[in-house]
C-alpha cells in the first residue's frame, strides 16, 4: 500500500515508519522537521510540514492509498478532512487516547482527565469530526504509551468503554497495530481500545 504517515517524526511514528517499510509498504513520512526522518532506509519520499495546514498535506495526500496519523488531535483531523476527499483518498488511521471513552477503573480515568482534559477533549472532538466525516476512518485509542521491546502481541477491545488488557503498551506493538488497522479491508469506520497483551489473564490477541 501507499501510505502517507503523520507525525513520521515522533517516536510512535519512527516505528511505523521501520515496520511499514519492512512490510513493503510504499511510506511517505511527514513531519514538521523534514530532516528527522531521514535516517530511515526505503522510504517513498519525506514530506514537511504542518499538519494542521491543510495546504501543506494537499500534495502529500495525492496518491495515497492511505493516511496513518501516529498524533491525534482535532487539526490535523480538520485538514484531513478537508484534502482527502479532493485527493480521492479515503482510508483514514487516527492516533487516540482510550481514556477519551473508557470508563473504568473510574478512579484511575477521572485522575487522568483531570490531568489531561485538554488533550481528551480534543481527542474527543478529532474522533467526532471523523465519525461525521463520511471518510474510511479508523480510530484506535491507546493506553498509556511507554518505550522498550514489543511484545508481538496486545489486547484489543471493541466496546468502547471496555478496559482490558495491560494499561501499558509499547509504542513498538502500538505502531503494529496501526498499519494492521491500515491493511484491514474490513475495518472500514471502526474503533478500537489497545492494551498491552494481560498479565496472567489468558492468552491476548496477536497484533498479527
Ligand atoms: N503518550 C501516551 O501515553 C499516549 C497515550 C495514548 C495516546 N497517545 C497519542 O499517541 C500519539 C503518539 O505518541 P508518541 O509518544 O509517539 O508522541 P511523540 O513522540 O510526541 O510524537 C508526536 C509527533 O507528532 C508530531 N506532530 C505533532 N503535531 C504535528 C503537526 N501539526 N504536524 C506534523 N507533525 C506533528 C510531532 O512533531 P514535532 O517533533 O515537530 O513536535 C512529533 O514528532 C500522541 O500524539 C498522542 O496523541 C499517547
Amino acid at each position: 500500500m501507499r501510505i502517507l504517515v503523520i507525525g513520521a517524526a515522533g517516536r510512535t511514528g519512527r516505528h511505523v515508519l521501520d515496520q511499514g517499510v519492512a512490510r513493503g509498504h510504499a511510506i511517505t513520512a511527514f513531519a514538521r522537521d523534514g530532516a528527522a526522518p531521514t535516517g530511515v532506509a526505503g522510504l517513498r519520499a519525506v514530506v514537511k510540514g504542518d499538519a494542521a495546514r491543510a495546504e501543506d498535506l494537499r500534495a502529500a495526500v495525492r496518491e495515497q492509498d492511505a493516511v496513518l496519523c501516529a498524533v491525534g488531535g482535532s487539526a490535523i483531523a480538520r485538514a484531513l478532512i478537508e484534502v482527502m476527499p479532493e485527493a480521492g483518498v479515503r482510508r483514514l488511521v487516527m492516533t487516540s487516547s482510550r481514556s477519551v471513552t473508557a470508563t473504568r477503573p473510574r478512579l484511575a480515568v477521572g485522575l487522568a482527565w483531570l490531568r489531561f482534559r485538554a488533550v481528551y477533549a480534543d481527542l474527543a472532538r478529532a474522533e467526532g469530526m471523523l465519525q461525521a466525516s463520511g471518510l474510511d476512518w479508523r480510530i484506535v485509542r491507546a493506553v498509556m504509551l511507554v518505550d522498550g521491546p514489543a511484545a508481538g502481541a496486545v489486547h484489543i477491545d471493541r466496546a468502547a468503554d471496555a478496559t482490558g488488557g495491560d494499561w501499558r503498551l509499547t509504542r513498538a506493538d502500538y505502531a503494529r497495530t496501526l498499519l494492521d488497522v491500515a491493511e484491514d479491508d474490513t475495518a472500514r469506520q471502526s474503533e478500537l481500545g489497545v492494551g498491552g497483551p494481560a498479565r496472567g489473564r489468558g492468552p491476548a490477541r496477536r497484533a498479527r
